[in-house]
């Protein structure tokens, strides 16, 4: 595998490969990315893999200074999965000026659900992705549904703006208590990881009841939000959406069984967890 962090490298590198499958991270590698790195082999080769925290979608109390930075391991696991090019840029690569030129999702979905906890959050996503595709070129990518409003903006993006990148999207990972697995999980204590599992499982609570019937979506989102915190959680948000556009439901939609998903964000300690659950 080849190490690139020069743009023109990575350029000369990939030039006349017409069907590049991407995979982008922030590293920290665990086996929910890896499992994007064998569906982008599935829609194409060669497979590029980036690493880059990018600062731009990090709040200004959020943890960008102590976002776990695990080059020498990742490198290992990308090598063993066959991955081509490792494209991991320093900042000053990426943004040698300040980025000014941003691209920003339209308000009904960027400033719903993540977009309203963390402002700015989308649009440093979007810039981001933008400036990758603009450099790897690829044919197609992989995008976790464990940040469901993240692929369905970047899918919404990429169609809009004529990308020719496919956008692909790759099943959420659990380890066997159901916790989808998360870069941010290792900052979790002994304790908070046994007590992780139970977002999933306010998810499947409330999964299970509009499956069975239950249409009262404000009672099961305010009742599973209820239940979390009373366990020591503070939760954000537990939301029933619109599969379509994550708006919420009206009546007439769940009565004519509206394709659905269940979004959550809470946060465990100093930990914030999210996840979802198509219903
Ligand atoms: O999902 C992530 O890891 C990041 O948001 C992404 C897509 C790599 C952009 O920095």
């Amino acid at each position: 595998m080849k190490i690139i962090s020069d743009i023109d490298e990575l350029r000369d590198q990939l030039s006349g490969q017409l069907r590049t499958a991407f995979v982008p991270t922030m590293g920290n590698l665990h086996e929910g990315h890896l499992s994007l790195m064998r569906l982008a082999r599935k829609h194409g080769d060669p497979v590029v893999a980036s690493i880059f925290v990018n600062r731009l979608q990090f709040g200004p109390n959020e943890d960008f200074e102590k976002y776990p930075r695990t080059m020498a391991a990742d490198v290992a696991k990308l090598e063993k999965e066959g991955v081509y090019v490792l494209f991991a840029p320093t900042e000053k690569e990426l943004y040698p000026e300040p980025q000014e030129y941003r691209v920003r999702p339209p308000d009904g979905l960027g400033n719903t659900l993540e977009g309203e906890f963390r402002p700015g959050f989308f649009e440093g996503v979007c810039t981001v992705v933008t400036k990758l595709f603009s450099c790897v070129q690829p044919r197609a990518a992989v995008f976790g549904k464990k940040d469901y409003q993240q692929l369905m903006i970047i899918r919404n993006m990429a169609r809009q703006m004529a990308m020719p990148t496919e956008i692909i999207a790759a099943e959420t990972y659990r380890a066997d208590d159901g916790l989808a697995l998360s870069s941010r999980n290792m900052y979790l204590s002994d304790s908070e990881r046994a007590e992780a599992p139970e977002l999933y499982k306010g998810l499947n609570f409330v999964a299970e009841e509009v499956r069975k019937g239950n249409l009262s979506v404000t009672e099961l989102e305010q009742a599973a939000m209820r239940l979390l915190d009373g366990r020591g959680w503070k939760s954000d948000y537990i939301s029933v959406r619109k599969r379509a556009n994550l708006q919420a439901p009206d009546a007439a939609e769940l009565a004519a069984g509206e394709p659905l998903v269940v979004l959550a964000a809470a946060r465990l300690g100093q930990t914030r967890l999210i996840d979802n659950l198509e219903i």
